[in-house]
């Protein structure tokens, strides 16, 4: 089998010209989207996905804003930062790319993101929301594998799908959404992670696989059945001195192997990632469409 290519650059891109005439609409009102990107240090995978985030908001007719603080910001400075951005009123949405080189302080910035502005998803009063099936911000990454999937006619219905990787920004809350009642749903899940005793004894049984641990080669062929859906969050550098960059970007899943038995699967790069960055364009128009207003 030949997998057929899940293409998150076109879906996104469709995604993308549904939200312009609401951001035009917005932008007629005489106050367009505003994005404030928050950035720490200088991990340069954090600077590309910054990059392309605000690009993307560019090309929509978002305003988007950058604060990048050293690596060295304490965080009461960091605190600070998202606490004047809580009270801009031309600040929609505040997106905290993470990880923060100081990790542990994490759950406290996240807090002090006003739930109404976190873009994100990540909020624990958008995390309980989403949990307890009310209207929420939701996270980008599991709600744009949602959407890729239904856009691309892939059924979750009565599915078995495993996820690989249980983080608290893709694997818990896409467990979460897939197993929720509702015809993007419905799915029956197992999820994953490095204690999972015989991996491969769950994703063989998977009608859809999604690799979500953060480690290339997690998913090989051998380890799915034929006709399996694939989708691959892994956004992994190696180096391949043979590119100007140094590096090029590998998903979780050994691609030739899996898509040689694999129905469909998403390629990396173009793959999950577009999607993210539409998700995140789409929470920022709703915030700015509720501005002032409870997440609901
Ligand atoms: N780091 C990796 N993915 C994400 C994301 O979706 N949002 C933020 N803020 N940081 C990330």
């Amino acid at each position: 089998m030949t997998a057929r290519l899940l293409d998150g650059r076109a879906v996104a891109a469709q995604i993308r010209e549904e939200l312009r005439p609401r951001v035009a609409a917005l932008a007629a009102t005489g106050r367009p989207p505003g994005l404030a990107v928050v950035r720490v240090g200088d991990d340069p995978a954090s600077l590309s996905y910054v990059t392309a985030k605000r690009r993307a908001c560019a090309e929509l007719g978002i305003i988007s804003s950058e604060w990048h603080l050293p690596a060295s910001a304490s965080r009461a400075e960091i605190l600070a930062t998202v606490e004047r951005l809580n009270e801009d009123p031309s600040v929609d949405g505040i997106l905290v790319q993470l990880p923060l080189p100081d990790s542990s302080i994490e759950p406290d910035v996240i807090e002090v993101i006003r739930p109404e502005k976190d873009v994100d998803g990540f909020h624990p009063v958008n995390v309980g929301r989403m949990m307890l099936g009310l209207p929420a911000f939701l996270p980008c990454t599991p709600h744009g594998i949602v959407q890729l999937l239904r856009r691309s006619g892939i059924s979750t219905v009565g599915a078995h799908v495993v996820i690989v990787g249980r983080s608290q920004i893709v694997g818990r809350p896409l467990a979460h959404l897939l197993s929720r009642k509702g015809p993007d749903a419905d799915a029956t899940v197992t999820l994953c992670h490095t204690r999972t005793r015989e991996l491969a004894a769950h994703t063989r049984l998977a009608d859809i696989v999604v690799a979500a641990a953060g480690r290339p080669g997690t998913l090989r062929g051998d380890m799915i059945r034929d006709g399996a859906v694939v989708v691959d969050v892994g956004v992994n550098r190696v180096p391949d001195p043979a590119r100007p960059c140094g590096y090029r970007l590998v998903g979780d899943a050994d691609f030739e192997s899996v898509a040689s038995r694999a129905a469909a699967i998403t390629p990396v790069p173009g793959g999950v990632g577009p999607m993210t960055i539409a998700m995140l364009l789409a929470n920022t128009v709703a915030a700015a469409e509720w501005r002032g207003g409870a997440a609901r």
